[in-house]
């Protein structure tokens, strides 16, 4: 599976979700989520986040195993989302900043 890590909180782009074959995308307050059961690993999404947030499994960096998990629980819960919508005003602010993890809204 593919994985959305911590990067994407209070950025989410979206621009992920408009290439997804099989629409696993799941979208929280300010996040979004891949379920891990129905993602087909095509790889297409990775290069389309600005944020560069999502990671295949494999490739996931140590500190950021734990949205395995995450992913698999929000998506398990959160609405399922297709269509690109404008990001937080802010979200460039907040690329690439460090501990995002606490603002995680689930
Ligand atoms: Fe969707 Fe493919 Fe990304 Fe999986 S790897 S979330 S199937 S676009
Ligand atoms: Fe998040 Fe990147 Fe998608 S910031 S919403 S994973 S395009």
């Amino acid at each position: 599976t593919f994985v959305v890590t911590e990067n994407c909180i209070k950025c989410k782009y979206t621009d992920c979700v408009e290439v997804c074959p099989v629409d696993c995308f799941y979208e929280g307050p300010n996040f979004l989520a891949i379920d891990p059961d129905e993602c087909i690993d095509c790889a297409l999404c990775e290069p389309e986040c600005p944020a560069e947030a999502i990671y295949s499994e494999d490739e996931l960096p140590d500190d950021q195993e734990e949205f395995l998990e995450i992913n698999a629980d929000m998506a398990a819960k959160w609405p399922n989302i297709t269509e690109k919508k404008d990001p937080p005003e802010d979200a460039e602010q907040w690329d690439g900043v460090k501990g995002k993890k606490q603002y995680l809204e689930r």
